[in-house]
């Protein structure tokens, strides 16, 4: 694979290879070095045309800690401002040396099109999509992944061990990139994936595309207790406002009172449940905020942290 776009069509395999190779990077990471010269004189270009806290700064320090030498890309101060065109920036960055770039866009097929380019063009350029409209968000539903997977087992985490764990999915779906790549995972790993939101926060269409097998293990709530019933993991969304018309964004405080997770509704999941957000989070709406700071249900933190250890995995797996 030369660009990784979309989990739609990853294979168990090369979920694997990202799991192990994740695996053996967050073993790097806990060294005294924490660098490995694997990526040496190769480029990375961070294209990011939307903001990004974790995302932009994970890919920089991933490629770091591989050696590589990274371009860091502000869409503000950018010719973008005197009419470039992305593609006409991109092949900038190709011309300068970059051999992967990574973008992130509003717009969703932003990366594809740049990456159909850069083909078009025989570059050997990668393109990795740092999150493209309410499309996909790979490196996110990758890290969500192997926090779950690593859990499961330490030293060993693999797809399979996904296999008839209950994973609930919380909130604005309908506006998330993150959703959509974690329902292709979790339901590729033999997940049952119980979405939860109001009826206006779910994405009918996006829905259909699933394949009728693993149709089987989805299930649509428009309450939240049924979703969080013996629930193994609590995955939370963030109500993406800036992508909302007034007239689907709910009230904050009746959201939070209908779909808000706490500690008194965690006890109608599995007692071992972890909770799970992408970030960034709005404090309260989403999550309590004693439930996000909570040493024992949230993997917030962890989530940031082997946010590095799989976009090194996959600057890696695709840079060699
Ligand atoms: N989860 C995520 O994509 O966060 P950022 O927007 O901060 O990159």
């Amino acid at each position: 694979r030369k660009h990784i776009i979309s989990l739609e069509d990853f294979t168990i395999d090369e979920y694997d290879a990202v799991l192990t190779t994740a695996s053996s990077f967050k073993s790097v990471l806990k060294s005294r070095t924490k660098k490995v010269p694997a990526l040496q004189g190769q480029v990375v270009a961070n294209m990011f045309f939307e903001p990004s806290t974790r995302t932009r700064s994970s890919f920089e320090l991933a490629a770091k800690r591989l050696s590589a030498d990274i371009l860091n890309f502000a869409p503000g101060t950018s010719s973008l401002t005197k009419g470039e065109t992305i593609l006409d920036t991109a092949k900038t960055y190709w011309a300068m040396g970059a051999n992967i770039m990574v973008i992130r866009h509003s717009n969703s097929g932003v990366p594809l099109n740049v990456a159909m380019e850069m083909d078009r063009l025989n570059s050997g350029v990668s393109i990795f999509n740092g999150g493209d409209g309410l499309h996909q968000h790979p490196s996110q539903a990758l890290l969500d992944l192997f926090t779950i997977c690593s859990l499961l087992d330490e030293k060993n985490p693999q797809l399979s061990l996904l296999k008839g764990k209950k994973v609930a999915i919380v909130g604005d779906i309908l506006h998330s990139r993150v959703a959509r790549s974690n329902i292709n995972s979790l339901l590729a790993g033999g997940c049952e994936v119980h979405l939860a939101a109001p009826p206006t926060l779910l994405p009918s269409l996006f829905l259909e595309t699933i394949n009728s097998s693993q149709k089987k293990r989805l299930f649509v709530h428009w309450h939240l207790k049924p979703a969080l019933e013996n629930a193994d993991f609590v995955m939370t969304l963030r109500l993406q406002k800036e992508r909302m018309t007034d007239y689907l964004l709910p009230s904050l405080r009746e959201y939070h009172q209908l779909f808000g997770i706490t500690h008194e509704r965690l006890q109608w999941c599995n007692p071992e449940v972890k909770v799970l957000h992408p970030g960034p989070v709005n404090r309260g709406v989403e999550l309590s905020s004693e439930l996000m700071d909570d040493g024992k249900y949230s993997l917030i933190g962890e989530q940031v942290t082997n946010g590095v250890a799989v976009r090194m995995a996959l600057l890696y797996l695709i840079g060699n």
